[in-house]
Order: C-alpha cells, then structure tokens, then sequence
C-alpha cells in the first residue's frame, strides 16, 4: 500500500510540475496585486488591537488577539463576511484557511470566488464554491482547484442560521492563503503570470497542507475531484492510515489531529476518478488533468496509474483504428466517455514487379492480419522465384517474398505457373478466409460438395492438412483454387494435387 502511495506521489510531482506553472504565488501576500480586503465589522480586543481584514495576510495565525482578522459579535439578522479583492483577474488553485484555534463560531460558513466585483448582498444570486454543512467547522479548511477557478474576489461568509441562538455570528480568520497566478494579460506581478509557466520543483505549494493545530481537525476539499491522499511527513503510519480510510477518493474529508501532527505535511492530490488504463498498440498523445486553459500537458508511458481527465492516444505504428476512440473523456462519476480504442496491425500497400500482376477485387485500404493477396505471372511468363500468395501476418509483414516472373522461352508449362498453395499457413488462412465469404455451413457444404464431385477421396495429403476440416471441404476449397482451369481441375481429380 504504501509503495504503491510513494509511487504515485513520485509520477505525480513530475506530472505538475512538467507543465504547471509552479510558481504559484501567495496572491494575498502580493500587496501589488491585492487591491484590498474588507471585514463585515473590526473587533477590538483587549490592549486596542483590532482585528482588521488584512491580519488574514500577515502569514500569522497562532495568536488570536493581535495576528488574526475577526468581526464583532454581530447583530443575529445579519451577515457576518470577510473578503478580498485582486488588482486583476486571477486563476486560483488553492485556498488555506486557517479560523481562530479552537473555536468553530464561522458555523455553516460558505466561500465565494467571484470574477468581478460584487457586493455582499449580490453573492445571494452566485453559487459558493464551497459550503461547510457542519455546526462545528474545522480550524483548518484547505479547498484545492485542480483546474484552476477563476477570480477577482474572495468571500468567505457566514449568513444567519436557525442554530445559532446561543452564540453570534463571527469571521475569526487567521490567515487566508489564496494560492494561485495573474491571468490578465497586463499582469502587474511578472513572477505570477498564468502563462510564464516555468517549472519549479520548490514552489510545488498546490498539493499539500501544513496542519497548523494539534488537537484540532482539518478539512480537505477538492472542488468538482477526489481527494487521493500521497503522504505525511510525520512517519506515523496509523495516522496516515487513519487520513487515507476517512478521506481517499471522497471529494471533502475532516480529520482529527494529534499533537504529534501539528506543522506537518499532509500531501495530497485531487484526482478525476477514471482509471488509466493502458491500451495494446496505442502511443499516449496528451493527458490532461484540467479542463482550464493551464494544462499539464505530457507525455508518459501506457501504464502511468495517475487519474487523468482526458486522454489523446494515437494507434502505434503500421495499426489502425477498428474500434472506440483515440480521445477519451472522463466524466464525473469516473466514466471515460468514449469505448476503449482497437488499433490492429496492417500490412502496407502490396508491390509488385512488372512481370507479375495483383489479383484482387479491388485494392483493400487496409490490410488486416490474415489477408491474403495473390500474385499471377504475366501471359507467358512463370514464376521464378518468392511466392505467389503472400498472407499480412501479426508483425504486419507479407510472409514470403515477392514472387518474380520470367518469360518462357518456349509455351509455359501450365502447371508450372499455377498458384498452388504449397504452404499449410497460407492454405490455412486461405480456407478460413474462404468460410467466412462464403458463410455456408458446414453440412450445407459437404452435401453438395458429395453431389458435385463423387469422388473418392482417400489421398494421404488431405488427411494431413485437414485434421480440422472435412475432406470434402479440402476438395471444394482446391477446386475452387483450380477451377479456373478446366482441364487442370480434371487433372488434378484423376491424379490428385502434385507435391512440387
Ligand atoms: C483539545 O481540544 C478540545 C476542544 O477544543 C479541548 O476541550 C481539550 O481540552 C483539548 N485537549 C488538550 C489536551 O489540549
Ligand atoms: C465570469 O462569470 C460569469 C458569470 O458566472 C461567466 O459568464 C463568465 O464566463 C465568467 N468569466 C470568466 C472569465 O470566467
Ligand atoms: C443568507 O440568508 C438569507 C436569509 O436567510 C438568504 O436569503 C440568503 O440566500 C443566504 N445567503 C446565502 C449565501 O446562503
Ligand atoms: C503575461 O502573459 C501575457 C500573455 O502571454 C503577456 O501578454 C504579458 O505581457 C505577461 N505579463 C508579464 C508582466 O509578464
Ligand atoms: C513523503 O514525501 C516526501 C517528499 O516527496 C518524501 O521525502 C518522503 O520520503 C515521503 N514520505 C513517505 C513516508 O513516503
Ligand atoms: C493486449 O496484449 C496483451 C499481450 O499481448 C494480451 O494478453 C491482451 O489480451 C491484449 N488486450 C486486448 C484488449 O487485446
Ligand atoms: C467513439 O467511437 C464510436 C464508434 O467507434 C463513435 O460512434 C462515437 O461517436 C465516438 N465517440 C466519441 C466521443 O468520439
Ligand atoms: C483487431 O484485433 C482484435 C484483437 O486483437 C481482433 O479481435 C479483431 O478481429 C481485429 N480486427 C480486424 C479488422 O482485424
Ligand atoms: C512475418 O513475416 C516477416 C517476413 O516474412 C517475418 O520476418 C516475421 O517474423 C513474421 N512475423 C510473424 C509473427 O510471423
Ligand atoms: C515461399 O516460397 C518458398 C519457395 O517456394 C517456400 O519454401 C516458402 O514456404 C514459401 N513461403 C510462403 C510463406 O508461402
């Protein structure tokens, strides 16, 4: 379990930070991009110091009375909200929030990202991005964005409820952390522009959580994915365990934290639930992870077991498409829109010398293993040497070689030129190819193979090639070989089929 743990948190940081822009900044500590922060009320506590929005910033949490933003009890009709507004549209992939140390008074808050700029009043209309249901929130919430989410404003909310006679209503943030980059094009923070995807292993600040508190809990959200838990930095295996059974593969978890814990590392990832399955005779194209316009573009091998959202498969080499599809979806629910591709082997185009010519139909556009193409000599000419019947095979190769013809000095000897297929695979295959045309069943064919020919048949060449198929059908698949050539047809009846 564990290995396999390691493992995937190994493919997975080379699959951020491939592409990701990993220099991912702590957009509230720009205060060249924040434009400002604003509370429902400023509580003043003991010593005059008053708890503005902006202490939400201040990258302290652990002292309430001067480090953290925090409202007055306010009235029980009313709304208590904090919020932050960026100098320019961003792209959010991760928000911390770290509430006052023991205390759960944000109950039944909601969190808001807004693309413009909007009131308090107008978030009534706008749908939340995440919603505590619980009367006893964590002190620690952490919310992750795989694709990104869009934002101007952030709003964190906490709106009357029937259970909260008792206690007011408070915001009591400590810290707020909204991780992510500058999205306009006239980004005034050069290091944090969504496009400037640089790589960097160090700033990879999406997929874990420090857990500020012991003895206290935390919230792990993935928006729209699933939690997949990777590691803990404290070695303590029961905890893991315990994290891993309460929150992998949900999409929201709250776990209890020991002391132990506190200042540790909980990495994670949030995944789409459809698994990776690797296709025969398929090249991986793209992956991606994220419906935004920041991709985590890649190339990796069939059996990477991450959790993609889509996938672009070429077929390998010489194969093509027979069935399902090359680019696959996954939708919610872990379905993969789309069947699994087929990619079957072909054979190329068929050449031929000019001494000899190509006997088929018409020119196949594909050809698929067992596919027989036979070559005849020109007028007047015999074979030389390679074969006259050549079958694609599972490499995708023409077995044997290519048939040359010369001109006969004197009238050809028939039987010389003639096709006969002298290799058991190619006769194989040319009767299984026969069934399949003719679909005639079995008894239906020996009936009227016994009224046509009457024929005795006890050659000992039969017997060996046959042991699957009937006599009967051998001297029907030969004649029909042959047929072409009335008095060869006689011949070979009288004499039975020669062995060169
Ligand atoms: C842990 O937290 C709970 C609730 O906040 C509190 O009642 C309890 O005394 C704390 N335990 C310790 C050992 O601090
Ligand atoms: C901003 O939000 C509106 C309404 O939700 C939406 O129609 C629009 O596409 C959003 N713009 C961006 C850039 O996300
Ligand atoms: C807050 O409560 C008011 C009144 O109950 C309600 O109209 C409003 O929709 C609530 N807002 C949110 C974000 O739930
Ligand atoms: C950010 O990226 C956009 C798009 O590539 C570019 O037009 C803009 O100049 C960049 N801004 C900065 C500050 O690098
Ligand atoms: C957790 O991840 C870190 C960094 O990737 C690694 O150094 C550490 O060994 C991992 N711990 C376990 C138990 O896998
Ligand atoms: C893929 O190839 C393996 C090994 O050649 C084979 O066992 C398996 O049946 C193939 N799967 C499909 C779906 O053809
Ligand atoms: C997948 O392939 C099937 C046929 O193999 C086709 O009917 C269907 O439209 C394809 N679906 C997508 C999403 O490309
Ligand atoms: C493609 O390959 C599959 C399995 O490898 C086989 O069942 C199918 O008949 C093949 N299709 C064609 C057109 O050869
Ligand atoms: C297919 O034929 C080629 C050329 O004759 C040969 O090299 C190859 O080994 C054959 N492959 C199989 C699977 O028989
Ligand atoms: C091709 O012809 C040669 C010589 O006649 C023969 O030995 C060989 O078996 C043939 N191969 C095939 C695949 O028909």
């Amino acid at each position: 379990m564990f290995r396999g743990i390691k493992h995937t948190s190994i493919l997975l940081a080379i699959l951020l930070c491939r592409t990701l822009n990993c220099q991912l900044c702590n957009l509230g500590n720009l205060k060249s991009h924040r434009y400002n922060t604003s509370i429902s009320s400023v509580y003043v506590g003991t010593g005059d110091v008053p708890l503005t929005a902006d202490k939400a910033f201040n990258g302290q949490y652990s002292n309430y009375l001067s480090q953290c933003a925090g409202t007055k009890q306010d009235l029980w009709n009313k709304t208590a909200w904090w919020q932050v507004t960026f100098k320019s549209l961003s792209m959010i992939f991760k928000i911390n929030l770290i509430f006052r140390e023991g205390y759960s008074r944000h109950e039944k808050y909601y969190v808001f990202i807004t693309n413009g700029t909007v009131s308090r009043e107008e978030l009534n209309a706008l749908n939340p991005v995440y919603h505590d249901e619980h009367v006893k929130p964590s002190y620690q919430n952490t919310i992750v964005f795989p694709g990104g989410h869009y934002g101007l404003q952030v709003y964190i909310l906490v709106n009357r409820t029937v259970s909260d006679a008792g206690h007011g209503k408070y915001v009591e943030l400590c810290e707020a952390e909204v991780y992510g980059c500058v999205h306009a094009t006239n980004g005034i923070v050069p290091n944090c522009n969504c496009s400037n995807t640089t790589m960097d292993n160090k700033h990879l600040v999406l997929w874990d959580s420090r857990i500020a508190f012991g003895n206290g809990t935390v919230t792990l959200h993935c928006y729209k994915y699933y939690l997949s838990i990777m590691n803990l930095t404290s070695q303590t295996e029961s905890e893991l365990v315990s994290i891993l059974e309460a929150c992998d593969g949900r999409q929201h978890c709250t776990f209890p934290t020991s002391r132990k814990l506190k200042q540790n590392l909980i990495r994670f990832n949030c995944t789409d639930r459809c698994t990776n399955k690797a296709y025969n005779n398929t090249i991986p194209v793209s992956q991606l992870m994220t419906d935004s316009d920041i991709s985590y573009n890649l190339k990796v091998s069939n059996n990477f077991t991450a959790f993609l959202k889509s996938r672009k498969l070429n077929c390998a080499e010489r194969h093509v498409l027979t069935n399902g599809n090359l680019t696959l979806q996954c939708q919610r629910k872990g379905q993969w829109i789309g069947k699994a591709p087929v990619c079957n082997v072909t054979c190329q185009e068929p050449t031929h010398e000019n001494s000899t010519t190509i006997r088929q139909s018409a020119p196949s556009p594909k050809y698929f293993v067992d596919h027989i193409i036979s070559y005849a000599c020109r007028k007047n000419h015999r074979l030389e040497k390679g074969n006259l019947t050549r079958v694609c095979n599972e490499s995708g190769d023409w077995t044997g070689d290519q048939p040359v013809c010369k001109r006969c000095k004197c009238p050809c000897e028939r039987l010389k030129s003639q096709n006969f297929i002298t290799d058991p695979q190619v006769l194989q295959n040319r009767i299984k190819e026969m069934e399949k045309e003719l679909k005639i069943n079995e008894k239906a064919l020996s009936t009227t193979v016994r009224k046509k020919t009457c024929a005795k048949d006890e050659r000992k060449s039969a017997k060996g090639i046959g042991s699957v198929l009937g006599i009967g059908i051998i001297v029907f698949v030969v004649s029909i070989i042959v047929c072409s050539d009335i008095p060869m047809l006689y011949r070979h009846i009288r004499y039975g089929p020669e062995s060169s």
